[in-house]
């Protein structure tokens, strides 16, 4: 029986152009999904817009935009983004959508009514728009959010409440269990200080005639659903929950992961389990929390004029390094720093100068020493060449003794097992770390034999050198692909194994020089 993988990302806001952050959470899911593939797990990977509510309203009379026509363009950026940065998401939803999206959100709020875990009670609060969520006093400073820099407004209505306090020791339960899995364990702990302090019921509607823009409530159209109801559904309906074919949903839910960034924790860690137990449905099983990320030690601002557009970066640098740096530099789980200069630096030091120096050696070599090829070489020959240095790992901080280790029994035990495990647990930063480890060992494997003397003292024995460097450079691109997956494509491209011969294709270069780039 095949297994199946269910992954997604946040639906993002519509109201304004998708930036870094988003690009983020993209290729966090992005790797997971394609590592999943790989695996050979069925694996379904989606994204979306999240389109209602007021924020987004708002936006849309600010643009002077039709609010519809202003969230399909904001939702083709989206997707836009998505495809550069090779995304391979297979579903895309967004929340307008009123044939598959609506049913699903809908047919949600009807399970919570048959539970009895909606009621109507009026209300008085303060809902800060930036949030699309109601505050409390204590969360702001001089009378204004501090997340959004904006006073909530008074808000005083009728709406229907969601029994959230109902499931909180459950929820509570589930989280510690680890049925439901809330990564990393500081995520964890926060939700459950969280939960500690006691959950209160939320408003779940607004009167229609003060936000028109969203799902009306079944049977009760003066009501529109919270736009965080509609939005976590989304999650069902793109499975065709509520749909007159729900197949999917027996086949992929509970979803195996979602990827979200700490400023929706609570939505995802709390309410979201809430809803499912409601609906009697089973809770995904984990929640990927990610960090986030700013630029030059502050959060990105067009004033500040730190903002760092993804698309120039992919351009200029193309996409794999883009990738790589994401997943490397911000360090997985925890908030980072992007600026120019890091990118820069990184590009040239791990990748031009890294990788891409690497595969360059290996493969000009073999063309000029062996432009026929070279075919595996006999044991007794491989076993005159095993690593020979001591390496001290960057990942475990420990040193291995690496003499008399040959390179293959290296690869399988200390890069391609500790690998998986690392992208089993979601450690995604760690798994390429290791991976790329590797490579730096396979340099010090041309330092240590210097192939391109050997060659003129024994020439078996460099052949051997260089085919088992060829070799592990492609046995490594399974372990590369989902996090560079055209620099993996490219690497295939260049050498080719066939009846374990060797033989270059021609050759470009992985991560052109600065310079050039700049030109
Ligand atoms: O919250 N660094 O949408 P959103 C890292 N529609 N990641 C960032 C980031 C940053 N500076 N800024 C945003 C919403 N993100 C809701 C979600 S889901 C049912 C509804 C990423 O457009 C991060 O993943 O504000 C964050 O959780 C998400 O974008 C929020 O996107
Ligand atoms: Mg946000």
């Amino acid at each position: 029986m095949s297994r199946t993988f269910y992954i997604t990302t946040p639906i993002y806001y519509a109201n304004a152009s998708p930036h870094l952050g988003h690009a983020y959470a993209d290729v966090i899911a992005d790797v997971c999904a394609r590592y999943h593939r790989l695996k050979g797990d069925d694996t379904f990977f989606l994204s979306g817009t999240d389109e209602h509510g007021a924020k987004i309203l708002r936006s849309a009379e600010k643009a002077g935009v039709p609010v519809e026509k202003f969230v399909e363009e904001r939702r083709e950026e989206f997707k836009n983004l998505l495809q550069r940065l090779d995304a391979s998401n297979d579903g895309f939803i967004y929340t307008a959508d009123k044939e598959h999206h609506w049913p699903g959100a809908q047919k949600m709020w009807e399970k919570l009514m048959e539970s009895g875990d909606l009621y109507k009670s009026s209300y008085k609060g303060l809902y800060c728009i930036g949030h699309e969520a109601f505050v409390t006093e204590k969360d702001l400073v001089d009378g204004k959010c501090t997340d959004h820099n904006q006073a909530p407004e008074v808000i005083e209505e009728e709406n229907y409440f969601f029994r959230l306090s109902k499931y909180a020791s459950r929820i509570k339960s589930a989280i510690e269990s680890g049925a439901f899995q809330v990564l990393p364990e500081v995520r964890k702990n926060e939700v459950l200080a969280f939960l500690a302090d006691g959950v209160e019921d939320i408003s779940f509607s607004r009167p229609s005639k003060d936000i028109g823009w969203g799902i009306p409530v079944p049977r009760d159209p003066e009501h529109t659903m919270y736009v965080w109801a509609d939005a976590l559904s989304n999650y069902l309906s793109a499975l065709g929950y509520g749909s007159s074919d729900e197949s999917r949903m027996s086949t992929m839910w509970p979803a195996n992961l979602h990827v979200v960034g700490k400023d929706i924790l609570r939505f995802h860690a709390v309410i979201w389990p809430g809803m499912l137990m409601a609906a009697n449905l089973p809770l995904p099983k984990a929640l990927y929390v990610h960090g986030m990320i700013i630029s030059g030690g502050q959060k990105m601002s067009k004033t500040i004029g730190n903002v760092i557009n993804p698309l120039s970066i992919i351009d200029t640098y193309g996409v794999d390094a883009f990738r790589y740096f994401l997943m490397r530099e911000i360090p997985f789980g925890g908030d980072g720093d992007f600026t120019l200069e890091r990118f820069q630096d990184v590009y040239q030091g791990n990748l031009a100068h890294g990788l891409g120096n690497l595969v360059s050696r290996v493969f000009t070599m073999i063309q000029k020493y062996a432009p026929d090829g070279i075919a595996k070489p006999p044991a007794d020959i491989l076993a005159t060449i095993p690593l020979k240095r001591q390496l001290r790992q960057e990942v475990s901080e420990k040193t291995v003794e690496l003499d008399s280790e040959t390179l293959h029994r290296y690869f399988h035990k200390e890069i391609e097992e500790r690998y998986s495990h690392a992208m089993e647990v979601t450690e995604l930063t760690e798994a390429i770390k290791i991976l790329f480890s590797f490579f730096a060992l396979l340099d010090g494997y041309i330092q240590d034999y210097e192939p391109y003397k050997l060659i003129k003292i024994d020439e078996q024995k460099a052949l051997a050198v260089l085919w088992n460097l060829a070799s592990h450079i492609l046995a490594s691109v399974p372990l590369l692909e989902p996090f560079m997956p055209s620099t993996a494509q490219k690497i295939k491209d260049i050498f080719v194994m066939h009846d374990e011969k060797v033989t270059i294709q021609g050759g470009v270069a992985l991560f052109p020089s600065f310079d050039t780039v700049q030109s």
